[in-house]
């Protein structure tokens, strides 16, 4: 039976741990020739060799615009094109506002949005010769709706949503859809510091229980189906979306 993604060559940030380790693992199960980009050069080095020979590691360091340009440039010479590009590295501080210095607020907007304006800038003329590209960015419920502590990571997340329904409507000439995936609580490391400020994993887990109807944590296996399937043409009709998958958090 033909795989769903079979075929694709798909470029993904943030790609070593977690969701965007899951996301990459759905990819491959499905057919998919996937380059993985990320900072963390260790954990890219040991994922790519898991993986196999479907997958390659290149470091890129997102907030740097000669970084993402190379890694690009690399990422596409070894797929032979590029149909997918998915945006998933991101990055979380939290505080109350009088506590947040500049250097969080710059730190957190160049991973979580200057960083996607580099790969889309990069990637955009790949995609249009595909003739039918997707970008798929990782925004947050918290770009929709946040929490006490999250102001600046819940701005940085909305202008994910925004930029990502706004550049849809720049590439729909091309055929380049342009979709976000908005997790809710996902179980990892990555919520360390807002847990953190609400007390502890016990006090997380209350808040959890007692806002998401389904009364849970997602894993990040729950989120990689979202990614394979704006990837593959099965959603060749889902444009300018930011999809949740956050238990029904946003409507509790
Ligand atoms: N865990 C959650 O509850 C949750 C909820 C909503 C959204 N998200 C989003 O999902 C994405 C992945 O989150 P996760 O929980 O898997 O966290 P994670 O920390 O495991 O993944 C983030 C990845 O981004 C990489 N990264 C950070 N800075 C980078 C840079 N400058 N250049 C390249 N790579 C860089 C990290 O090394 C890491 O591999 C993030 O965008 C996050 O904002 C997570």
């Amino acid at each position: 039976m033909k795989k769903r993604l079979s075929g694709k060559r798909i470029i993904i940030t943030g790609a070593v741990n977690n969701i965007g380790k899951a996301a990459v693992q759905a990819f491959i199960e499905e057919g998919a020739k996937v380059v993985i980009g990320d900072i963390d050069v260790e954990r890219g080095e040991s994922v790519a060799a898991e993986f196999g020979p479907n997958v390659l590691f290149i470091p890129v360091d997102v907030t740097l615009e000669h970084s993402v340009a190379g890694f690009i440039e690399t990422g596409v010479a070894w797929l032979g094109g590029l149909d997918v590009l998915a945006q998933n590295a991101g990055l979380m501080a939290s505080g109350r506002i009088t506590e947040m210095d500049s250097e969080q607020f710059d730190k957190l907007f160049a991973v979580n949005v200057r960083g996607l304006f580099f790969g889309a800038k990069y990637a955009v003329p790949h995609l249009r010769k595909s003739g039918r590209g997707s970008i798929i960015n990782t925004a947050s419920l918290a770009g929709k709706r946040g929490r006490p502590g999250l102001t600046i990571y819940s701005a940085s997340k909305g202008a994910v949503i925004a930029f990502g329904t706004t550049l849809a409507l720049e590439l729909a000439v091309d055929n380049i859809r342009v979709n976000t995936i908005c997790p809710g609580w996902v179980d990892t490391a990555f919520n360390d510091p807002i847990v953190d400020l609400m007390g502890g994993r016990a006090e997380q887990e209350a808040t959890v229980a007692a806002s998401v109807p389904l009364g849970r944590q997602g894993q990040p296996a729950e989120i990689a189906p979202l990614f394979v399937f704006l990837a593959s043409d099965e959603s060749s009709y889902v444009n300018a979306q930011a999809l949740l998958a956050d238990g029904g958090a946003f409507n509790s």
